[in-house]
């Protein structure tokens, strides 16, 4: 007699990191987004969660994630829930785990946003809903998912193309890595040399054959690019350290019109929010012609709106 198998339960549907996606699962995503921009809901269903409900776990502050998310579940018939640090039990050491356990019993999927990567995986091995990566100290998908809807917005296709990093090898320079490799695109990270990306996820882009270049000539990673993208010098967790000594070794790598000048005449400008006018860029780019900053925030909306369809579908 054949020996009785049981069905495999279904993997849960965690949107962790843009690396571990094939390229397509991410570019059905961002075509969903895309879809949900235009008010044409994938599957044809206006309001696809109806009585779904997604808990919204903060344990560091948020303007755009926490409002794009809110009105993304909202707008699609759903309902969210926000849980800050003070204010819930996370705060009076409750364990994430445990929290993982409970929401799930009430809510359809958990985003979380922490400065502790390793509560973020907690929180997806014990959670029994998918869990959403809203921000870690190493990385920002969800943001890079609104970041190439923009590119190619604005530039068409991004395979192929050369985005410029200028700036701290953090969190959004990690996931731009990821980024470069699963969508195809030539990376080159200007970075101070102690605040370049961590040497693990650099090892990664090589072994998957990416075109991911680090260096510190900053003008020369500009040369012929189709996007500029910075951050903040000081990223939440970072603000403990030599401020000053921070400053001083980033400030070279500012983005200004001079060196706007040397990426192609039609490149465009980005950089997820919020913004340090006259640190990592000046005024002048960030409020100029070639800034699409303002579309790349509300694509957090539309970008979102895709991972939720995945997550929950
Ligand atoms: N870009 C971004 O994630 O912004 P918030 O910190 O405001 O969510
Ligand atoms: N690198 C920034 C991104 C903010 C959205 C931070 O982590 O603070």
């Amino acid at each position: 007699m054949a020996p009785k198998t049981s069905p495999k339960a279904p993997a849960i549907k965690h949107f962790l990191d843009l690396d571990r996606f094939e390229p397509a699962t991410l570019r059905e995503m961002i075509e969903w987004g895309k879809d949900f921009k235009r008010g044409q809901a994938p599957g044809g269903e206006a309001r696809p969660f109806v009585g779904k409900a997604l808990a919204m776990v903060f344990e560091r502050p948020s303007t755009r994630t926490r409002v794009s998310f809110e009105r993304a579940i909202r707008q699609l018939g759903g309902d969210a829930i926000v849980l800050e640090t003070q204010g819930s039990h996370l705060g009076r050491g409750e364990t994430v785990a445990d929290t993982a356990r409970v929401l799930s019993r009430y809510v359809d999927a958990i985003m979380i946003r922490t400065t502790d990567e390793a509560k973020l995986l907690e929180m997806a091995e014990h959670a029994t809903v998918p869990v959403i990566n809203g921000l870690t100290d190493r990385t920002h998908p969800c943001q890079l998912m609104a970041d190439i809807m923009t590119f190619e917005e604005h530039r068409g296709a991004i395979e192929n193309r050369v985005v410029t990093w200028s700036g701290d090898g953090n969190n959004m320079a990690a996931s731009w890595i990821h980024a470069a490799v699963r969508f195809g695109f030539e990376l080159r990270l200007a970075c101070p040399e102690p605040l370049n990306p961590p040497a693990d996820l650099l090892d990664w882009a090589r072994e998957q054959n990416g075109r991911v270049l680090v260096t510190q000539d900053v003008e020369a990673a500009v040369e012929g690019a189709d996007c500029v993208v910075t951050d903040t010098w000081v990223s939440m967790g970072d603000e403990t350290g030599d401020s000053q000594q921070r400053h001083d070794l980033l400030r070279p790598y500012r983005v200004d019109d001079r060196l706007m000048a040397r990426a192609k005449p039609d490149a465009i400008f980005m950089h997820c929010l919020p913004a340090h006018r006259g640190d990592e860029v000046t005024a002048s780019v960030i409020d100029g012609p070639r800034s699409v900053v303002w579309d790349e925030a509300e694509n957090r909306l539309h970008a979102q709106k895709g991972i939720l369809y995945w997550c929950l579908s």
